[in-house]
């Protein structure tokens, strides 16, 4: 049974996934190499402490030793193939073996990053969407090596959170990203054509598709550094030119208008 979960990164992904973990009563414990990362998470977290706290644990660390007694740990570092594959090596080190190791990638093989694990069986990708304290979904990435026994306990762990999932392969984009991300291109080509204005091709798909949110406002939310990088890896990894970024997006990138986060992409914030 899972009762100790261990947060690699404390970043975006990470200090939303330590919010809805610590709701649910696991023990926590948050590792990440930037103590300025670990403060933020700590902030947060003692906001929420009073309202919801069920007498679980937390611990704040940059020291990777801390999350030996942790059944299960989410890598939720940057989104760079080296950095968590050095990542693997070194907890596998400082964990027991009946640990679960999962990472919270958006884009990069789980297949690939398992080869990085001495044992591999007990490796699997765990995909949470952004913010997951509202987006109650993850799905659950198989590999070649996994050892099928550990579903049941990871599936057990997420119903405890109020988690919908489900099962899918290790194919580029998984399923959420592999079909949002061309529609959002899509999109954006409509809007650098001239279709329509930013809020009419949003409200087309939000009245037209019954869409909670536009996909333009959508990929503001998201991140468009973070839309073009999936899109790339989706051309590259299909080699298929489908899904190459409309140029606008890149130049959006390039201007540094990346949408919600820095108060301006297809909307101003
Ligand atoms: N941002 C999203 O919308 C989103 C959604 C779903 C999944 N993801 C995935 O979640 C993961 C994390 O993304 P994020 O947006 O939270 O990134 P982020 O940049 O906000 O956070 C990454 C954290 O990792 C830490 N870190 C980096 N290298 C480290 C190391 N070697 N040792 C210890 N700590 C280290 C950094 O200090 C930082 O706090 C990525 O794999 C990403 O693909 C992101």
């Amino acid at each position: 049974m899972i009762t100790d979960v261990g947060i690699a990164g404390s970043g975006l992904m990470g200090s939303a996934l330590a919010t809805i973990n610590l709701q649910a009563g696991y023990n926590l414990v948050i590792f990440d190499m930037k103590k300025s990362q670990l403060s933020k998470t700590q902030s947060k977290l003692n906001k929420i402490t009073d309202e919801l706290y069920q007498g679980a644990t937390v611990k704040y660390t940059d020291d990777i030793s801390s999350m030996k007694n942790c059944n299960l740990i989410i890598e939720c570092l940057t989104e760079d193939e080296n950095i968590k594959s050095n990542f693997y090596k070194k907890i596998e080190e400082n964990c027991t073996k009946e640990s679960i190791i999962a990472t919270n990638t958006s884009s990069i093989s789980i297949n690939r990053l398992a080869e990085n694990l001495q044992f591999p069986a007990r490796f699997l990708g765990l995909h949470f969407m952004n913010p997951p304290q509202v987006i109650k979904f993850v799905e659950i990435i198989n590999h070649e090596s996994l050892d099928k026994r550990i579903l049941g306990e990871i599936k057990q762990y997420l119903r405890v959170m109020e988690m919908i999932s489900i099962e899918c392969n290790d194919k580029p984009g998984f399923i959420v990203n592999r079909v949002l991300l061309p529609m959002i291109n899509e999109a954006i080509y409509c809007y650098e054509n001239g279709t329509s204005d930013a809020k009419s091709i949003d409200t087309a798909l939000k009245v037209g598709a019954n869409h909670p949110m536009g996909p333009l406002e959508l990929a503001d939310f998201i991140g468009l550094d973070t839309c073009l990088f999936i899109l790339k890896v989706l051309q590259e990894d299909f080699n298929d030119l489908k899904y190459k970024p409309c140029p606008l997006l890149e130049e959006y990138v390039r201007l540094g208008k990346l949408g919600k986060k820095t108060k301006e992409g297809f909307y101003k914030y």
